[in-house]
């Protein structure tokens, strides 16, 4: 009999080639095409580290400008999409209904899902990055009973995005540009991550041949669980359960009895920081101060519960630091977001990098199917009984 290496949750385990994202878990740094995810922060945009991610280098101004220009263009959606919102009960989950139109953009692009041909994998990736925050923010409107804003070319893809869901029909909504500009930095911080949990089910589901519609939306489904992408839920309301600085030596101890986990922390590859929380931390900083939270109870327990767990032998024994959710929850609440929307943001800036992730599976002359094995342990060989033998 075949015998397999048993590598339970893929610790060690490598499923690709990859030249997009390097992630030193040990130094705590994070490069993407080699740039340094501080200075991309800092200094790029979303839609340049979009460019970068799915193309490999950064674009010139001429490269840029066409980007932009067809990202821009096609942010709208099919007319008939709406009706798909209006099938689902209003205090439905957000992402919950975005697995479900994300996978159903397949219905509305025939030409994009055939994988084959590189001009329609490069139009379904600029479908998917350009029409996320429509449908991020159509989910939003619709949980807020709030009519729908369209999308508008002449404003940033953060701008844009803003407008379509805190701005109602009359309105002269003005951009903020601190809150523009955390916006942004929030989508690079969250733009791609090699190959977490979300991004091996994309590639795994498009290494069947899968379109890329449904292969993101099998990512998004991966993405929403607590222990991924809905920590960032989870944290703020961990923050609420937890009110006031006085009660976290209470909290802290719970985690330590292992009832239950301190959610932002903790980290599969990162064991010194997670690069990405300390942008998220002066983000956070900046957006309170901006709209005059800088008072935030919320913070002064996020920060002194940050102060107490990276002094408490629990969490320096097993290399616990705050991961980019910990503060992510925070910054979004004053953005103006609810929690239930967090996960969404979320899965609007990964999927740049889980369609350049999938575009490179494709384009990797080795490809093949992804097929796992296991260590069985089930029943040894045995005859079947009729139910009338049995006993
Ligand atoms: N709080 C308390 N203890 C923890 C935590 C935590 N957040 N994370 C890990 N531990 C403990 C765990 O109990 C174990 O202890 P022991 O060795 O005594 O059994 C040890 O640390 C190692 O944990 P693990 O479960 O083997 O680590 P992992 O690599 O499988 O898990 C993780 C990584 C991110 C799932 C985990 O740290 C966690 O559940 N964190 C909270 C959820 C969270 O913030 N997730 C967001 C991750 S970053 C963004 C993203 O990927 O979406």
């Amino acid at each position: 009999t075949d015998v397999f290496t048993y590598d339970p949750a893929f610790t060690s385990t490598a499923s690709c080639e990859s030249k997009i994202t390097f992630i030193d878990g040990d130094k705590g740094v994070l490069l993407h095409r080699g740039y340094p995810i501080d200075q991309l922060a800092q200094d790029s945009s979303f839609l340049e580290v979009c460019y970068l991610l799915l193309n490999g280098e950064l674009p010139n101004a001429a490269e840029f400008e066409t980007f932009e220009h067809t990202i821009t263009h096609h942010t709208m959606l099919h007319e008939q999409f709406d009706r798909f919102f209006n099938g689902f009960r209003r205090d439905a989950h957000p992402m919950a209904i975005m697995v479900g139109a994300v996978g159903a953009l397949s219905a509305f692009y025939h030409d994009s899902t055939n994988i084959d041909d590189p001009k329609q994998r490069m139009i379904s990736s600029h479908r998917l990055i350009a029409k996320m925050p429509t449908i991020a923010a159509r989910a939003y409107k619709y949980s807020v009973g709030q009519p729908f804003v369209h999308p508008r070319n002449d404003l940033s893809y953060a701008e844009n995005f803003l407008r379509m869901c805190f701005s109602v029909p009359a309105e002269d909504w003005k951009p903020n540009p601190v809150l523009t500009r955390a916006m942004d930095r929030i989508f690079i911080l969250h733009a791609d991550h090699e190959q977490n949990a979300s991004t091996s089910t994309v590639r795994l589901a498009g290494s069947s041949g899968a379109n890329p519609f449904a292969c993101i939306a099998a990512g998004i489904a991966c993405l929403w669980g607590p222990s991924h992408g809905g920590a960032n839920e989870e944290a703020l309301n961990m923050l609420k359960e937890i009110g006031t600085v006085d009660r976290i030596p209470e909290y802290v101890q719970g985690v330590k009895d292992r009832r239950y986990r301190l959610m932002g922390f903790g980290h599969r590859v990162y064991k010194n920081y997670d690069p990405r929380a300390k942008v998220m931390q002066q983000t956070c900083h900046e957006v309170l101060a901006e709209v005059g939270h800088a008072d935030d109870p919320l913070l002064k327990v996020a920060m002194e519960l940050e102060k107490i767990a990276l002094n408490d032998p629990y969490f320096i024994e097993r290399k616990l630091y705050p991961n980019v959710d910990f503060y992510s929850g925070i910054t979004l609440r004053a953005l103006g977001f609810p929690a239930e929307m967090f996960t969404v943001l979320f899965a609007l800036a990964r999927t740049v990098g889980w369609i350049s992730q999938w575009k490179e599976m494709i384009e990797d002359p080795s490809q093949k199917i992804g097929r796992p094995r296991q260590i069985y342990t089930g029943a040894p060989y045995r005859e079947y009984v009729p139910v009338d033998k049995r006993g």
